[in-house]
């Protein structure tokens, strides 16, 4: 993808370009500055109140659902939701393929959870060949894709690099269950878009990131390191994106109980180590992989992440929809 201007569904970090990446945090800027009078929210309700939304989460959530929520109102459209599908006809024997096909009648934009990799791909492709195709978003998929998180990852980082020359060059470390963290597939993705970043790979054997992510990285250039040293790392980087351990992918024989993460936590004793400037990033919910005390640490910046993903996918569906320049016009003429 070249820019937004050919953004249609949004499936994985793969589709998405440096000049993208440029363009979205733009436009999530600009959105937020526009949001902050009545007749700025004004303006930005009515963009899209034309439109509906269907949130389809199979899996937990809480930013993501909400997020996007919140997102769709921000600019008018009008949601319904589908998070338990006993709720639906599926349990009457209807497919998902047949369940998601059922509200792309009804909805101008399927933004879904689910389970299965690769099923946002496969349902943005079965739409594409009906008569009624509709934007998908891949909300998280499986232990394979979580694009938008990724997208308000990047956003933090430019955001936390503004004045440090931007995130090319920065090194950056990610720590925890690697191997079944979608955020960190899709983030390790995203990076190879920027010139001489270097990323750190921290992990028990067990829970190391996967080879197909290594080979992306290697087809692309890009500079990293696999470690299991996780004091080591710490000194050296200028971000670091902590992960819980995602034991829901082991529930029936608990595998991932006996071996040991705790190592790979970050405690108030480290912050001494880290770099004075340096960000620390979680896609969160957290466990005790954070003490809660390093909250109040000006270097935190989870809960600014949380805040920043509602603005990024208010401008990833503004693209959609084709109306970022309507909203750039808005915010040139009122002089912000
Ligand atoms: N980061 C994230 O995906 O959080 P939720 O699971 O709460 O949506």
């Amino acid at each position: 993808m070249k820019d937004g201007a050919e953004l249609y569904h949004c499936i994985n970090a793969q589709q998405f370009n440096r000049g993208f990446l440029e363009e979205i945090s733009d436009l999530a800027d600009k959105i937020r500055q526009i949001a902050n009078t009545k007749a700025g929210n004004e303006y930005l309700a009515s963009t899209l109140n034309h439109k509906r939304a269907m949130l389809y989460f199979v899996q937990p959530s809480t930013r993501t659902f909400l997020s996007f929520y919140s997102a769709c109102q921000i600019l008018g459209i009008k949601c319904a939701e589908v998070r338990d599908p006993k709720t639906s006809s599926e349990v009457k024997g209807e497919s998902e393929e047949d369940t998601v096909r059922t509200f792309s009648s009804y909805f101008d934009l399927i933004i879904m959870r689910h389970p299965r990799a690769n099923f946002a791909e496969k349902i943005a492709a079965m739409l594409d060949n009906t008569d009624r195709p509709v934007p998908v978003i891949n909300a998280g998929s499986g232990k394979d894709q979580h694009p938008t998180q990724a997208l308000l990852d990047v956003y933090t980082l430019r955001r936390s690099f503004k004045h440090r020359g931007g995130i090319d060059g920065k090194r950056i470390a990610f720590v925890g269950d690697l191997l079944r963290g979608r955020t960190v597939r899709s983030l390790a993705t995203l990076l190879t878009n920027y010139e001489g970043v270097k990323q750190y790979f921290v992990a028990p054997p067990e829970f190391q990131i996967g080879q197909d992510i290594l080979d992306y990285l290697d087809k692309h250039g890009a500079s990293y390191e696999v470690t299991g040293d996780f004091e080591a790392v710490l000194p050296e980087v200028d971000a670091i994106y902590m992960t819980r351990l995602q034991d829901e992918w082991d529930a029936q024989d608990h595998t991932s109980a006996k071996i040991d993460i705790e190592h790979y936590s970050l405690r108030e004793r480290h912050l001494q180590v880290l770099k004075a400037d340096a960000v620390i990033l979680h896609p969160l919910p957290r466990r005790q992989e954070i003490d809660v005390a390093i909250d109040a640490d000006p270097r935190a910046g989870y809960w600014r992440q949380v805040r920043n993903g509602m603005w990024v996918r208010v401008a990833l569906i503004a693209m959609i929809f084709r109306r970022q320049r309507n909203i750039l016009e808005y915010y040139l003429n009122n002089n912000l």
